[in-house]
């Protein structure tokens, strides 16, 4: 009797687990910062040291301008060469897709490092319509840098990445949206102390210590 009770207990107890974990709120981190600042270098290292799922908003859309038969296509290639930001409807369900994708192959990959969202207050308003309840924001992750280096390394970049943006042209373009749009949302996150600020104009490691510091310490 003992025993069936404990067989069927122990039978019980995973699903019970996957059930519990499948109602795991996502946690997500924004990463922001200028073109150029390290976003994505930085986010790869923290994916091989932490347990979390580093999402572009940048790569997501550039994957949709590819896919043979969006809708999209022609749009995000326009905005994407002028530095502009996409409307959120397009970026959003990108990435509410690409977090339940995650989340469904492997329930305990909950904790999300958003890169690159939001960008302006059309991103946040969007991100508030449709995540709102689902989702919880612990922090801004901002990689301070000033624009002559992040200028200077998107030109760089530009010599191999084939990037259509990562040329002077549409680099002016993409730092006064940076300046214009995208610093009003730091600095709204900021009043509410919810930014962590890096100095990101240093060496990859040096940006990287500061990264972990910040990290080990929010959990
Ligand atoms: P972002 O995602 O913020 O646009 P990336 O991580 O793609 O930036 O970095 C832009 C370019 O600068 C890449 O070529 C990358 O190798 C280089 N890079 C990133 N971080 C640093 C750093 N701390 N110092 C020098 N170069 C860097
Ligand atoms: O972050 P990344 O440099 O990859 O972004 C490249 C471009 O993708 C941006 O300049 C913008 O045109 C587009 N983008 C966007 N909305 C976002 C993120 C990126 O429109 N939230
Ligand atoms: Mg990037």
């Amino acid at each position: 009797m003992i025993g069936r009770l404990f067989g069927y207990v122990s039978q019980r107890v995973p699903s019970l687990l996957y059930r519990v974990s499948l109602m795991m709120k996502p946690q997500v981190v924004f990463v922001l910062g200028g073109p150029g600042a390290g976003k994505g270098t930085q986010c790869c290292k923290i994916v091989e040291s932490y347990n979390y799922t580093h999402l572009s908003a940048g790569d997501l859309l550039r994957e949709e301008r590819a896919r043979e038969g969006s809708e999209f296509g022609q749009l995000i290639a326009n905005y994407i060469k002028e530095g502009k930001i996409v409307p959120v409807e397009i970026t959003i369900n990108l990435l509410k897709k690409a977090m339940e994708e995650t989340m469904q192959k492997d329930e305990k990959k909950f904790r999300f490092l958003i890169d690159g969202f939001p960008r302006n207050e059309d991103n946040l308003q969007g991100w508030n319509t449709v995540m709102d309840g689902k989702a919880d924001v612990k922090f801004v992750l901002f990689f301070d840098c000033g624009n002559e280096v992040c200028i200077n390394r998107c030109l760089e970049r530009g010599k191999s990445s084939g990037r259509s943006d990562d040329n002077r042209e549409s680099l002016e373009k993409r730092i006064q949206t940076y300046l214009q749009s995208t610093r009003p949302i730091i600095e709204l996150y900021e009043k509410h102390g919810k930014v962590r600020t890096v100095d990101a104009s240093r060496s990859v490691d040096e940006v990287f210590a500061d990264v972990k510091a910040v990290l080990d310490k929010e959990g």
